[in-house]
């Protein structure tokens, strides 16, 4: 094997590791407990399941009349082969280990893999109401599209680091997903592949209830399309501007605000907040003008570098730290604050 082809493989190999995390049952219970209103008699579709192993499957199945659904449908995914789905329309009973009694569901085996692009999977996704679930990251900007395409509710637990792909961006900025309620979040996955780095390890360590294949991921937040009342509740807001708590960026027209309670309540325009702001965010409320992702900075008028700057940047990038497109001078001393969003108010 060529060195090329090796370290290829090798990518492929850690990218399918990295899709292969599986929610533990408590934290979809944490978050789906909000949605009870959105489920009665729909037909959910888990689409990136292994249903005999998957808790998505299992709160659903167990929540069957509770929630009130009228079908609950899951693809197993298979890598290169056929492959089955789950389809249940009543209440399954669990047996004394705690495990679902699988008798009562129909399993169909069909001739492909269960792909989430595949023919037979777009057909199921179709004819469902709500997706839901977590999907395999690599494949995120693919998955997401897919289901704007079909014009498709959902509830998905995803890593943070997708709000920055311009496309996933522009959705929330145009107001067609928002972040629900557990927001910015380090969970604790289950994964068929043993995690050895150090970290992990001591994180086992601590909780002695956990092995090397549970992982902690930090950044995980759930997102959705669905409409619940937190989402037109405003920010209660408290503080007064004033130009020494808030300093202006020295290369665009925005004020820096630390802490999102903190965002000043008479300020009529930009404002650079952090990420955590959209857990808050209400569109009656404040615009989102942008966000921090540095190739588009062009496109909103931000003021070229300075020589100061560029020196700075060269600094920074050698100490393989954070850097940003917006700075601040602070007695002459550049500081760039890490990813944050631009946004507006809009009731003044
Ligand atoms: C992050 S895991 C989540 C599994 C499960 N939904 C859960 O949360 O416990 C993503 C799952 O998507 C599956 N997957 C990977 N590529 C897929 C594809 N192209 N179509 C459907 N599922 C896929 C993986 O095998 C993996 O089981």
């Amino acid at each position: 094997m060529t060195k090329k082809s090796w370290n290829s493989n090798l990518r492929k190999a850690n990218k399918a590791k990295n899709d292969e995390f599986y929610t533990q049952l408590s934290d979809i219970e944490k978050e789906l407990g909000h949605y009870k209103e959105h489920f009665k008699w729909k037909t959910i579709f888990c689409n990136c399941d292994d249903p005999e192993e998957s808790n998505f499957f299992k709160y659903f199945a167990l929540n069957f009349d509770h929630l009130g659904l009228k079908k609950l449908v899951s693809t197993h995914y298979q890598d290169e082969k056929p492959s089955y789905k789950l389809e249940i329309t009543k209440w399954l009973d669990i047996n004394q280990d705690w495990k679902i009694d699988f008798k009562d569901t129909t399993k169909i085996s069909l001739q492909e893999n269960w792909d989430f692009r595949s023919g037979e999977c777009i057909e199921i996704l179709k004819s469902s109401d709500i997706v839901i679930t977590n999907p395999p990251f690599s494949l995120f900007r693919e998955y997401i599209a897919q289901l704007m395409e079909y014009d498709k509710k959902f509830i998905l637990l995803w890593n943070m680091n997708a709000i920055t792909y311009k496309e996933i961006f522009k959705l929330i900025k145009e107001n067609k997903i928002w972040s629900w309620y557990w927001f910015n979040l380090s969970l604790v996955f289950k994964s068929p592949y043993e995690n050895n780095l150090e970290a992990n390890l001591k994180f086992c360590e601590q909780k002695w209830y956990f092995w090397k294949n549970y992982i902690k991921t930090p950044a995980i937040s759930w997102f959705t399309n669905l409409e619940i009342k937190k989402r037109h509740e405003d920010l209660i807001l408290y503080k007064i501007y004033n130009e020494k708590e808030y300093p202006k960026y020295y290369n665009f027209d925005a004020i820096n605000i630390d802490k999102v309670k903190e965002i000043p309540m008479d300020y009529n325009w930009y404002m650079w907040v952090p990420i955590t702001f959209l857990n808050n965010h209400n569109p009656e409320q404040f615009e989102i003008i942008w966000l921090w992702i540095s190739s588009s900075w062009i496109d909103i008028w931000v003021k070229p570098y300075t020589l100061e700057h560029k020196k700075y940047r060269k600094e920074i990038q050698k100490r393989g730290a954070v850097d940003g497109d917006l700075y601040m001078m602070k007695n002459w001393i550049i500081e760039v604050p890490y990813a944050r969003i631009i946004i507006k108010n809009k009731k003044i």
